[in-house]
């Protein structure tokens, strides 16, 4: 930590130093795949924020809404865009709603999902499905989970029967399953459909190009691996793509000039504005000022490590964590595989033992991990170290021992 000239704190991220999160209560924090726990940066920008409007009220409003670009332009640069190409949405499941009601669909058109995804990338394709009248088909992850190549040739069919769409999560939420994204992009664009992808459980942890990927659009939230708070996210949109989207979801603060009429005087309320032709369009109305400070405190320190080497560090600390879970009879669903790795393990108990009474055992001992549809799941990040990795195993094995006598 260093103090700059105007007295802000500038806090530094290293990897494996969790001292940006002395509050934080846990011996090892596995939940980053759930909701990461604030750094001193994360909260000081919110204080500081609320300083702000305490002190000016609506004259801060300025200042921080030029702010809104230079977050646009680091989540951005996170992966591979043009800051114009994104939009600061509320949540994940904001973006897949904007996209699944905005597409220009014609009645009997077919989305691919996949059984297994976690609800936010289902729920809104089921509704534009009863809304326009359109089919949709959830594939299993099965193939892909045995390789990349089984279930690339299964989607390859799939998509030979005609589709408009794909909507995947980059990684599945309970087995970490890392999606060949760029091959999926291509086999959609090479049937005449487009990609969808959830990116919660990648941004901030796991490498992520939309431009080399070929994405087409990607929605994400912020509370999770880039480490700001709920409510806040952003949406995605290939350049290419935004015309063509029926703009259903417009409001106020999607018209070009659209705060023109509240400070130049009298003749400039006009319902008629054009609407914006990027992706900012999505920004509709007033916005989290306070959760987007945070988040642009939470990415900023993300960018100053930089994705690949946290995706270097996670891998490493998961590595031997995996193999003396498998020692203790554990079933790893990490991919072998490592293309199709991400930032989080997630593991099946022995037969003999119950997750939910391991996860509560491993709670009592202050290890925050999470039980997502059964799958024991350990998700580290950047503040994590490897020295955690004997404190979760020497845990681990009290509460087996513990079970095992109940
Ligand atoms: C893959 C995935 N998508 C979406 C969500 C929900 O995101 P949000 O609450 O930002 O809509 C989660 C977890 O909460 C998730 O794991």
């Amino acid at each position: 930590m260093t103090t700059t000239g105007d007295n802000r704190t500038e806090h530094i991220a290293r990897l494996g130093d969790r001292s940006l999160f002395p509050a934080l209560d846990a011996r090892a924090y596995l939940n980053h795949a759930a909701v990461s726990p604030p750094s001193l940066a994360v909260r000081e920008a919110v204080r500081g924020w609320l300083d702000d409007y305490g002190r000016c009220g609506v004259d801060a409003f300025l200042a921080w809404n030029d702010r809104r670009l230079a977050l646009r332009q680091t989540l951005a640069g996170l992966i591979g865009a043009q800051a114009s190409d994104l939009a600061l949405i509320a949540s994940a499941t904001t973006g897949v709603i904007d996209i699944a009601l905005c597409l220009p669909w014609q009645r009997g058109d077919r989305i691919i999902g996949f059984r297994g995804e976690f609800p936010a990338n289902v729920t809104p394709w089921q509704r534009a499905a009863e809304l326009y009248q359109l089919d949709m088909t959830l594939l299993s992850l099965d193939p892909f989970m045995r390789s990349h190549a089984e279930g690339l040739a299964v989607l390859d069919g799939e998509l030979g029967r005609g589709a408009r769409l794909v909507a995947v999560s980059a990684v599945q939420f309970q087995t970490g399953l890392r999606m060949p994204l760029a091959d999926m992009a291509a086999l959609c664009h090479r049937h005449g459909a487009e990609l969808f992808v959830d990116a919660i459980q990648a941004c901030g942890a796991v490498p992520i190009d939309v431009v080399a990927e070929g994405i087409d659009y990607l929605t994400c939230g912020g509370h999770k691996w880039l480490m700001g708070v709920e409510g806040t996210g952003f949406l995605y949109i290939a350049p290419h793509r935004i015309n063509a989207l029926t703009p259903h979801l417009a409001g106020w603060l999607s018209h070009e000039d659209a705060v023109a009429f509240l400070g130049e005087g009298p003749g400039h309320l006009h319902y008629d504005r054009p609407l914006k032709r990027d992706s900012t369009r999505f920004e509709i109305g007033s916005f989290n000022g306070a959760g987007f400070a945070a988040l642009h405190a939470a990415v900023d320190l993300i960018a100053s490590i930089g994705v690949p080497a946290i995706y270097r560090h996670v891998n490493a600390y998961l590595d031997p964590l995996e193999t003396a879970l498998n020692e203790r009879g554990f079933r790893s669903l990490r991919a072998s595989d490592p293309a199709a790795r991400s930032a989080q393990l997630g593991v099946l108990p022995p037969p003999e033992f119950d997750v939910l009474d391991i996860h509560r055992a491993l709670t009592r001992r202050k290890i925050s991990c999470a039980i997502p549809d059964g799958v024991l799941r350990f998700a580290p990040h950047w503040p994590n170290h490897a020295d955690e990795v004997d404190v979760i195993v020497a845990a681990l094995d009290e509460a087996l021992a513990e079970l095992r006598h109940c």
